[in-house]
């Protein structure tokens, strides 16, 4: 059984990598960590949701802005070549990183595939951890990379592919969109349907709600377009903010998440949401982001 371990990192275009570093560290509170070349590494982790600091969790490099990438680390790193053969086998063709690619991503092994809606992942074996601690430039409150919305163009077959190859499971749906979960918390993985593919928003979690409404003012007071909340999930239980980025990238934070013990995952029963905007806001807060609404 191949066993996830958790969301590593985000690779992501940018036909302005400035603008994408201002925005990452002034507005969101990441920590740039380093700039080589045309990339620049991101840092968020204060303390990891499973007490991982990783070296980086968010790329930006130049390129489309249509070109996200993202990566998951495995529990047992015995099972990579198998992962490699189940994929392949499934009809998935694998691409085995090369040392420099290796070290881009600053992990001792990889590989790269795409799911069946086209979006590009990567497998990590034994990725960098950092030494220093995370010392953002904004006190956003940030206490780790958590989640991504992933768009999809079939959320059943999706669903499928991430619960049959990659052991992924369902913790609720909303409408066809199953939120995953590929460890105790309640979903790293959340799949919308989309007429694209690509990354539909990046969560990072906050030490708690006053983070939440903290960030409400100071995005507010900077010109940035807030697009759904404060609120809070029904589903994880979350309270939530989510704020358009640079190229229009949908950025989240949210505090509270759920989480579903090892204990409780023979009897666990995920539930069904409609496609409504109370099913994403138990407040009442009307998501202006188009996959959130019908
Ligand atoms: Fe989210």
């Amino acid at each position: 059984m191949i066993r996830l371990y958790d969301i590593r990192y985000l690779r992501i275009g940018t036909r302005d990598l400035d603008a994408a570093i201002a925005f990452a560290t002034r507005i969101v509170g990441l920590q740039l960590v380093a700039r080589e070349g045309k990339t620049a590494y991101f840092r968020s982790d204060k303390v990891g949701a499973r007490g991982d600091t990783r070296d980086h969790t968010l790329v930006y490099f130049e390129g489309d802005p249509a070109d996200h990438t993202s990566a998951f680390d495995i529990l047992d790193g015995d099972d990579f070549d198998r992962i490699g053969a189940e994929l392949e086998n499934a009809g998935h063709p694998v691409h085995y990183g090369t040392r420099e690619e290796c070290e881009q991503r600053r992990v001792k092994q990889f590989l790269a595939f795409r799911d069946p809606t086209g979006n590009k992942h990567e497998v990590v074996v034994r990725p960098y951890h950092s030494g220093p601690r995370y010392f953002p430039s904004r006190d956003a409150g940030i206490t780790h990379f958590s989640h991504i919305g992933l768009r999809t163009s079939d959320a059943p077959r999706d669903e499928a592919f991430w619960t049959r190859l990659l052991n992924a499971r369902v913790s609720d749906w909303i409408g066809d969109a199953p939120l995953l979960r590929v460890n105790t918390i309640h979903h790293t993985l959340a799949l919308f349907p989309s007429p694209y593919p690509g990354v539909q928003h990046i969560n990072h979690q906050v030490e708690d709600f006053d983070d939440i409404m903290r960030s409400y003012y100071f995005l507010r007071e900077q010109g940035v377009k807030i697009v759904f909340g404060p609120g809070r999930h029904p589903s994880s239980s979350a309270c939530f903010l989510y704020f358009e980025g640079h190229d229009k990238m949908v950025y989240e934070y949210s505090v509270g998440v759920k989480h579903i013990q090892p204990g409780e995952e023979a009897s666990y029963r995920p539930r069904q949401f409609p496609f409504a905007p109370e099913s994403f806001c138990m407040w009442g807060s009307k998501p202006d982001i188009p996959e959130f609404r019908s």
